[in-house]
């Protein structure tokens, strides 16, 4: 008698120990979203190949792209001013985004193409505040490989599903027609290893439209409009895709504007490093400086195009790092302005558009900031904030296409330089006047 009631209490203990579990998992599966691990890209690579983990959230079934896409109207969209755009805006939107543009003082803006966007994953982890990402997409593969990749990388990474709101510009040459996402593949598909993810989805897209996309340029400044017109915070921070933000950028920058005294049209430079891909992500200025100094992270196309960012002064950024204040301010104002430079920056929207008439490679992000310093813009380096590229990039010969590209834009910057000075009347670096000689 007394075995058996002992037998008993121990399966009802059972039972109610079981049923206490079984709750605890259940709020544990609605409340901890954040349990994937935010993976550092660049080191995703070079991991041993452990075998392929689910996806942290694997509940795929209740998806159906008819909701999850229902702001995506592929008969809709807008025209950019040649009609050789169509953009729509906002189709896939952060859950936080509309909040953290008031909560945040600075919106990211940035672009990518589907080649590119597994960097968001680190990008979202270290910005905290709204981030708007402008895609391309050529041909119906590529646009539903890229809707795919990103209900995976909104269910794996809770900081884009949050943070991030995605807007779409497609090509008149090779416009999608059609949404047919291959949901069923989400099962394979690792949140360990968003950059693997991505290289197999690559794969899946037809040679036709790998073809096309090499022989069209890509319309590089279209995108940072369209992602620059989607901010609502105060100012914004225009990047591209694989500049990683230092830690706590979007906090620091807050606290620094709202004290900022600027009385005429500023730009705020934020110093860009590239960094060898060995080393971990330097918390602060001073081991960044340190790491410089081993040169193991350097400015930023340093050794591949030095013009592009000598003008914010490294080395004067540099000195006396280890005695600064960690509070975000003025390290010193760009005092040698030259063509071709490019930095990034943050400012209020109101700066000059890009000019969307220079597509493919080169004369894109500079000639939008010759016309803000011809503007009268003041550019003012801050620390101890910077950005980080992966990868000390070394001088590659060109590809021919890139070549051709490049001198097609440089004829029509003659153009280009002619109308800026028409509109400020100003000539500040002699633009104008050199080329009569
Ligand atoms: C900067 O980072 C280094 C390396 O992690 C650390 O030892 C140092 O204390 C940090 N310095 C400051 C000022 O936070
Ligand atoms: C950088 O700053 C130093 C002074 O700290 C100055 O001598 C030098 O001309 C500056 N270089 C550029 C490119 O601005």
């Amino acid at each position: 008698m007394v075995q058996r009631c002992r037998i008993l209490n121990l399966s009802v203990t059972a039972v109610i120990v079981l049923s206490i579990y079984n709750v605890l998992l259940t709020v544990k599966l609605m409340y901890n979203k954040d349990d994937c691990p935010h993976v550092k890209i660049q080191h995703v690579v070079s991991q041993s190949s452990a075998p392929p983990k689910p996806p942290c959230n694997s509940q795929v079934n209740d998806i159906s792209t008819d909701t999850v896409f229902s702001k995506l109207d592929l008969k809709l969209g807008r025209w950019d001013n040649k009609l050789i755009i169509k953009y729509f805006d906002n189709f896939l939107v952060g859950d936080r985004y509309s909040q953290l543009n008031e909560d945040f003082t600075v919106c990211l803006a940035t672009q990518s193409s589907i080649e590119k966007l597994s960097s968001l994953v680190e990008v979202s982890s270290t910005w905290h505040g709204a981030i708007s990402t402008a895609v391309y997409a050529a041909g119906d593969d590529e646009l539903n490989l890229i809707l795919l990749y990103l209900i995976y990388l909104r269910q794996c990474f809770v900081n884009i599903k949050n943070r991030v709101s995605f807007h779409l510009a497609v090509p008149k040459g090779r416009m999608p027609k059609s949404i047919q996402v291959d949901l069923a593949s989400l099962a394979q598909m690792d949140c360990n290893r968003p950059d693997v993810t991505l290289q197999q989805l690559l794969k899946r897209r037809s040679a036709i439209t790998a073809k096309w996309r090499i022989k069209n340029p890509y319309p590089q400044n279209h995108l940072r409009n369209l992602a620059r017109k989607n901010c609502h915070s105060g100012h914004v921070f225009l990047t591209d895709v694989d500049i990683v933000p230092s830690d706590l950028l979007a906090e620091k920058l807050d606290g620094f504007l709202k004290k900022a005294s600027c009385t005429k049209l500023c730009a705020y430079v934020i110093p860009t490093y590239e960094l060898d891909n060995r080393i971990r992500f330097p918390p602060n200025k001073t081991e960044l400086v340190r790491l410089a100094s081993k040169g193991l992270a350097r400015p930023f196309h340093h050794k591949v195009f030095i013009y592009n960012q000598f003008a914010t002064n490294f080395s004067k950024w540099q000195t006396g790092a280890n005695e600064e204040s960690q509070e975000v301010h003025i390290s010193h104002p760009v005092t040698n302005f030259e063509f071709l430079y490019e930095p990034f920056y943050v400012a209020p929207d109101t700066a000059p558009p890009h000019d969307e008439r220079f597509i493919g490679y080169g004369y894109t992000r500079n000639t939008q900031v010759y016309e803000m310093y011809v503007a009268g813009y003041e550019f003012l380096v801050l620390s101890p904030i910077f950005t980080v590229h992966w990868g000390l990039q070394v001088k590659r010969s060109r590809p021919p296409w890139r070549e051709h590209q490049n001198n097609q834009n440089r004829k029509l910057f003659d153009t280009f330089k002619r109308e800026v000075f028409a509109k400020y009347k100003k000539d500040p670096l002699h633009m104008v006047a050199n080329s009569h000689r």
